[in-house]
């Protein structure tokens, strides 16, 4: 016997695209309740990605969820690309106006929208298992889950599939309902979080023969620091001397740039990919987020367009919970997908960019160069790429 519940929505995945939609949504009177997965340290926790666009700071602290991003986020107004030993400013801020991106850590976004929903009663499950989804083509559709060794069935008008790229959500779509576009790319990233201070004020993206490098902070004494590697690879060819060997290599300039180092605390390798579900709704299933797409990191995205997701679900549903207006739920998947390719374009175009290429293709590598170059060269060309890492408006 399931304990049986009901609730308007329910959201599947306590990452940021299912927490902040809960919190939207409480915010328009529309009662929701969110299952997780993992427990709570757990995903406060996890270290993920950390830069925010304008429009997600907007957004953010426009929903009363602003306080410690205002403490705590590193405002940066551009970023360098490096190549040749040589570093080139691009002044994102100059070029688009004055928007900026702010850094500050997924798990800060996580843990303050947990905060935020336990304060106003909010309910959040963790560790909750064996979750399926069901009657999704119905007006009825539900939600089985384990919690606390019981069954429970939660009833709910519309599920929202929150639950990132391992999720069940993705696959509870009869295939051929939906179109899945995949890229996988022949390379992946090993991130580490050191303790030692930024060697730079600034991210600095680094092309290099050896492949590309990334430097990140979280905080004036914690650095995020990554190297492509081959998507074989495991941790334990890359102990902490090899990964900083290899840093000071990629990063080395002309002029004897210094890179900082520390106790390496988190160290993760990530395979890099694009996938894009199209549409990314079925019946009273709304997909969002990661569960609908993946964006190599490159761009810096992953976070911002499940964002963008959800900001357009809540607006949609509290339309049509509230009113039965539907426009904004049948337009769901559209008005998302749009930035959803524009992102997808720019991740694929900086990832192709500062990549070393497969089989290091000689041709491929000065195409590379080329178009490094002329972004550093043309203020047209850099105002492409800053426009496009800081958000486009509207898009
Ligand atoms: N049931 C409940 N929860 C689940 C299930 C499941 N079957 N499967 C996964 N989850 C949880 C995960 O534990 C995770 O906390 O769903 C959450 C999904 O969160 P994310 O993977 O962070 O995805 P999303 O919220 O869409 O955020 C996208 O995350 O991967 C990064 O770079 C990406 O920044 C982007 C952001
Ligand atoms: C990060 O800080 O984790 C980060 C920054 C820029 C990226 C990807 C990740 O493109």
């Amino acid at each position: 016997m399931s304990a049986v519940r009901s609730t308007q929505v329910g959201i599947v995945g306590g990452g940021p695209a299912g927490l902040l939609l809960g919190h939207l949504l409480a915010r328009q009177g529309i009662d929701s309740v969110v299952l997780e997965a993992r427990s709570r340290p757990y995903v406060e926790q996890r270290v993920r990605a950390g830069v925010l666009e304008q429009g997600t700071v907007d957004l953010l602290k426009a929903n009363d969820l602003g306080e410690r991003l205002q403490r705590e986020g590193l405002v940066h107004e551009g970023l360098e690309l490096r190549f040749d030993g040589i570093g080139h400013r691009i002044p994102l801020a100059e070029l688009t106006g004055g928007r900026a991106i702010t850094v500050y850590g997924q798990q800060k976004v996580v843990a303050d929208l947990t905060d935020a929903r336990l304060a106003a009663g909010g309910d959040l499950l963790f560790e909750v298992g064996d979750v399926s989804l069901h009657a999704i083509d119905s007006d009825a559709p539900s939600i089985h889950f384990r919690h606390d060794g019981a069954d429970h069935e939660l009833r709910c008008e519309v599920i929202a599939g929150c639950d990132g790229y391992h999720g069940v959500s993705r696959d509870a779509i009869p295939a051929g309902a939906v179109q899945v576009y995949v890229r996988e790319y022949p390379f992946a990233w090993l991130g580490i979080l050191a303790e030692a201070p930024p060697s730079s004020e600034e991210l600095i993206y680094c092309h290099h023969e050896r492949g590309f490098a990334l430097h990140s902070l979280r905080s004036p004494e914690l650095s995020r620091l990554y190297l492509q590697c081959d998507p074989s690879d495991e941790l334990d060819v890359w102990p902490d001397e090899r990964i900083w060997e290899e840093l000071r290599t990629r990063f080395a300039t002309r002029d004897g740039f210094t890179l900082n180092e520390g106790p390496v605390v988190d160290k993760l390798i990530t395979p890099m990919r694009s996938v894009v579900v199209e549409p990314m709704q079925y019946g009273r299933l709304f997909l969002a987020g990661d569960a609908a797409h993946t964006v190599p990191p490159t761009g810096a995205k992953g976070l911002n367009l499940a964002v963008n997701d959800v900001r357009i679900l809540a607006g949609a549903l509290a339309d049509w919970l509230a009113s039965g207006a539907s426009e904004g739920i049948a337009r769901y998947s559209e008005q998302c997908l749009e930035k959803v390719w524009r992102v997808q374009h720019f991740s694929w175009w900086m990832t192709s960019m500062l990549h070393r290429p497969a089989g290091r293709d000689p041709f491929e590598h000065k195409l590379q160069r080329a178009q490094l170059r002329y972004v550093t060269r043309s203020r047209a060309a850099a105002t492409t790429l800053a426009e496009n890492y800081v958000g486009l408006a509207g898009a």
